[in-house]
C-alpha cells in the first residue's frame, strides 16, 4: 500500500526527529566535553544551544552536572525537549526564540550547534546577526562549537550526490530518513534539500516530505563570515570523526567541519 503523505515542516515531528538524530549521541557528546576541556579559557559549566530542536544532549549534560539552556523557533521541538527534562527531574530550560535575535539574562561559558542548524540562516546577514547574539551570550574566553557541512570550492550540482539515507528503530516504530539535493545556486549561495521521513508501525506507513533551505559556505566564505564578527576567533578545526587528538586542516575540498571559536 502506498504511504499516507503528510506534507509540512519536518521539525514539527520531534518524536521522529529525536529517534533519528538522538540515537547516536555518545561520540558527539564526549567530543564536546573534550573540546571544552581543551580549548576554553574558563571552566565550562553553563551551556547554551541555539536551535536546540529536541535538545538531544540536554538531559545528558544536566545529568553530568552542567547547567544547560537553549532556544528553537519550533515550539513542538521545545516542548518535546522540556517534557523529557521534566520527566528526568531537570529544569525545563529550553524556550522558543529566534537565534538571530535574542538576549540572555546570564552569560554562558560555551555554546554549541553541531549539525548544520546554522545554515538555516539565510542570507548571510542573518548568520552575522546570530554570531553577534552569541558573542553577547558567551563570556570572554568561552567557546562556540559549530558543526557544518561546507561546499567544496568547485562545487557543481551535476556531480553532487547528496543522496543520504539512514534509519532508526524503537520498539514497533521505525523511521527511515532520506535527503536529496534539489537545487543549488552558486551565486545566491542558496541550496534546497529534500528531506523525508518514512514512518513504519505494524499497521501504517506514513511519509513526511519537506524542503529545507540552506545557506552555503565554502571554507573561504566561512572565513570571510568570521571576519565580520571579530568577537569570535577561530582556534581549531575538527571533522565529524569527533577525534579530539586529530584536528584537521580545512582545504578547498573539505566538507564536514567542526569549527571551535573562542570569544575574545
Ligand atoms: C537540524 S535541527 C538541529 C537541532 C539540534 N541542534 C540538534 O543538534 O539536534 C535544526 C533546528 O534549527 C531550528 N531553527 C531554524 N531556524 C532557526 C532560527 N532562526 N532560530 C532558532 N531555531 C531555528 C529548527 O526549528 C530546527 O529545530
Amino acid at each position: 500500500m502506498p504511504p499516507k503523505i503528510l506534507s509540512g515542516d519536518i521539525y514539527d515531528y520531534p518524536k521522529y526527529y529525536d529517534l533519528i538524530f538522538g540515537s547516536d549521541w555518545r561520540e558527539e557528546y564526549d567530543f564536546l566535553k573534550k573540546v571544552f576541556d581543551k580549548h576554553s579559557d574558563r571552566p565550562v559549566k553553563r551551556l547554551f544551544e541555539p536551535a536546540c530542536g529536541t535538545g538531544r544532549f540536554f538531559d545528558k549534560f544536566a545529568a553530568d552536572g552542567y547547567e544547560i539552556s537553549g532556544l528553537d523557533l519550533n515550539d513542538r521541538a521545545v516542548n518535546f525537549c522540556n517534557e523529557r527534562l521534566k520527566r528526568k527531574g531537570f529544569p525545563e530550560s529550553a524556550y522558543v526564540g529566534d537565534m538571530t535575535d535574542f538576549k540572555v539574562k546570564k552569560k554562558f561559558d560555551a555554546g554549541f550547534n553541531m549539525i548544520n542548524s546554522f545554515r538555516h540562516l539565510y542570507p548571510e546577514a542573518m548568520a552575522v546577526k546570530h554570531m553577534e547574539c552569541m558573542a553577547e551570550a558567551v563570556y570572554k574566553g568561552g567557546l562556540y562549537v559549530m558543526g557544518l557541512h561546507l561546499n567544496p570550492e568547485d562545487f557543481n550540482l551535476d556531480d553532487y550526490e547528496v543522496e543520504e539515507a539512514w534509519s532508526a528503530r524503537r520498539g514497533n516504530l521505525s523511521v527511515n530518513t532520506s535527503m536529496w539535493s534539489i537545487s543549488y545556486d552558486k551565486k545566491t549561495r542558496r541550496e534546497e534539500i529534500g528531506f523525508a521521513y518514512d514512518i513504519y508501525t505494524p499497521t501504517e506507513h506514513k511519509r513526511i516530505e519537506d524542503t529545507l533551505t540552506f545557506m552555503c559556505y565554502t571554507a573561504k566564505q566561512y572565513l570571510s563570515l568570521l571576519k565580520k564578527v571579530p568577537q569570535w576567533e577561530l582556534v581549531e578545526t575538527y571533522d565529524f570523526a569527533y577525534d579530539i587528538d586529530d584536528p584537521i586542516k580545512v582545504n578547498k575540498e573539505t566538507q564536514d567541519v567542526v569549527y571551535v571559536l573562542k570569544r575574545v
